[in-house]
C-alpha cells in the first residue's frame, strides 16, 4: 500500500488495518494451540467491525465485555451461540439485555453475579450457561499484567468459592458448564505461558471435583504476547500444543470429543500486528538542546491508556516511511500535537533528518490502537480507520464522539 497516495486521499493520521496479517496472525495461533480448541477473538483488543466480522469468518468465537462489542458481534452476522459474555461489575439491566439479545454463554465473576444471572434468565428456555471465574490461589508472575493470584477484582478466589459451594447448586435456569481462569496478558515467554494453563487445567479439574461440577466448558484464558508499538514478532508459542493436549489427556480425558470443551482468549495476538498508525511531522524545533519532531498524532490516538498501566509504557517506535539513511539518525523526541508534556511516543528516539510533511508510521498496534486512547482528549477529530485486504481498499471510515441530550 503506497502511504502517500492514502493520505492524499484520506488524510492524516490514519489507521491501516491488512485482513491478510490478520488472516495469518490467526492461523498462527491456532497451530500452537490444542486441538480441538474454541480461540474467543477479544473485541477489547480492536472492535472494528471488519476485523471482528475476518475472524469469526475464520471461525473465531466472540468474547465481549459490553452490549456495545456485542452489538458489533451481532451486526458481524455472529453466531449467538458463539458468544461469551465476560468482565466485572456487569449490571442486572446489561445481563437481561445481553440474555434479550440471545447470549448464552457468561463468565461468572462472582456468586452475587450468579445470582443476578439467575434473576434474569427466562423460564422456558434453555438454561444459561456459566463459567466460574476463577481466582487461584497460585499468583502467576511473568505475565505483562498478571490478574490473579493476588488480590483482584477479577474472578473468585478458589476458596471462597469452595466455602459457599451450595449456592452454586441453586437453580435450574442457570448452569455451572465450568471454569475461567485468565492468568494475565501479554506474556512474551513461551515456558510461563505454558506453566500458567497447566496450573489451570490443574486447578480447574481438582475444582470440579471438589465443587462437584462435570465440566462441559473450560476456558483457560491467554496471555499470548505481541511487540506493543514497536516493531518485531511474537515468540514462538508453537510447542503449547504438545504441552497442553498431554496435560488434557491426563487430567480432561473427555476433551478431545470436546467434553469438557476446551476455549482459548486472544485480542492482541491475533490483531496486533494487522495495524499500523501512519502520521505526518507537523513541525520540528530544538529546544534548549533537544530536537522535538512533532506528530499530527499523539496519545488521543495512540496508547493513551499507558498512562493507566494498563499498556506498559514502552517507547514507540517512529519509523520514516520513505528509505533514509540509517547513518544520520539523530537523538530526538517524538511527540504529539495535545497540550499537555505526557503526549509523546518516543522521548529517546533515534531519528533521521526528517521535515515537515514527511510520514511516519507505527507498526503493531492493530491491538489497543485507537478505542485504548484518550479519544475524546482535547476534542480532536478522529484519525480515519482505512482496512485493506492486500492491495485491494475494502473500507474507510471513521468514529465519532457525540454528545446526545438525556
Ligand atoms: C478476560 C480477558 N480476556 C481476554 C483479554 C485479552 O487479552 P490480550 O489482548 O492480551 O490477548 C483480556 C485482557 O485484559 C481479559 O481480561
Amino acid at each position: 500500500m503506497d502511504y502517500e497516495d492514502l493520505r492524499a486521499r484520506y488524510g492524516s493520521p490514519f489507521y491501516l488495518y491488512d485482513l491478510k496479517i490478520l488472516r495469518h496472525s490467526c492461523s498462527m495461533l491456532r497451530q500452537a494451540l490444542p486441538n480441538p480448541a474454541i480461540l474467543f477473538y477479544s473485541l477489547k483488543a480492536n472492535p472494528h467491525p471488519l476485523l471482528v466480522q475476518e475472524l469469526l469468518n475464520l471461525g473465531c468465537w466472540a468474547e465481549v465485555s459490553s452490549l456495545g462489542e456485542l452489538h458489533v458481534v451481532l451486526e458481524a452476522g455472529g453466531d449467538k451461540a458463539d458468544i461469551l459474555y465476560t468482565g466485572p461489575g456487569k449490571s442486572r439491566a446489561e445481563l437481561q439485555r445481553a440474555v434479550e439479545m440471545g447470549v448464552r454463554w457468561f463468565s461468572v465473576e462472582s456468586l452475587t453475579e450468579l445470582e443476578k444471572l439467575r434473576s434474569v434468565a427466562i423460564d422456558g428456555n434453555p438454561p444459561l450457561q456459566a463459567i466460574m471465574r476463577i481466582n487461584p490461589d497460585q499468583e502467576y508472575t511473568g505475565a505483562g499484567l498478571a490478574m490473579t493470584g493476588t488480590p483482584s477484582q477479577f474472578g473468585t478466589d478458589e476458596q471462597a468459592l469452595l466455602r459457599e459451594l451450595k449456592k452454586l447448586h441453586l437453580s435450574e435456569n442457570v448452569q455451572i458448564a465450568g471454569f475461567h481462569i485468565f492468568n494475565g496478558t501479554n506474556t512474551g515467554n513461551f515456558e510461563t505461558l505454558s506453566d500458567s494453563f497447566l496450573s489451570s487445567i490443574q486447578v480447574m479439574a481438582r475444582l470440579a471435583r471438589e465443587c462437584g461440577i462435570k465440566l462441559k466448558f473450560v476456558d483457560l484464558g491467554g496471555g499470548f504476547g505481541y511487540p506493543y508499538a514497536v516493531e518485531g514478532s511474537p515468540s514462538n508459542f508453537g510447542g503449547l500444543k504438545v504441552r497442553l493436549e498431554s496435560a488434557l489427556d491426563d487430567l480432561m480425558p473427555g476433551w478431545r470429543s470436546e467434553e469438557p470443551s476446551i476455549a482459548f482468549e486472544s485480542g492482541r495476538y491475533l490483531a496486533a500486528a494487522s495495524g499500523t498508525l501512519v502520521s505526518t511531522v507537523m513541525d520540528i524545533k530544538e529546544s534548549k538542546g533537544s530536537r522535538f519532531i512533532i506528530l499530527d498524532s499523539g496519545i488521543h490516538h495512540l496508547g493513551g491508556m499507558a498512562g493507566l498501566g494498563r499498556i506498559p509504557r514502552v517507547q514507540y517506535d517512529i519509523l520514516p516511511v520513505s528509505e533514509m539513511p540509517a547513518d544520520r539518525h539523530e537523538p530526538a523526541k517524538v511527540v504529539g500535537p495535545l497540550c499537555t508534556p505526557l503526549d509523546f511516543f518516543n522521548k529517546s528516539a533515534r531519528m533521521p533528518a526528517l521535515r515537515p510533511g514527511d510520514l511516519v508510521y507505527v507498526p503493531n498496534v492493530g491491538a489497543y490502537g485507537i478505542t485504548a486512547s484518550l479519544l475524546g482528549f482535547l476534542s480532536r477529530e478522529m484519525p480515519v480507520e482505512i482496512v485493506v485486504d492486500g492491495d485491494e481498499i475494502k473500507q474507510v471510515s471513521q468514529l465519532t464522539l457525540n454528545r446526545i441530550e438525556k
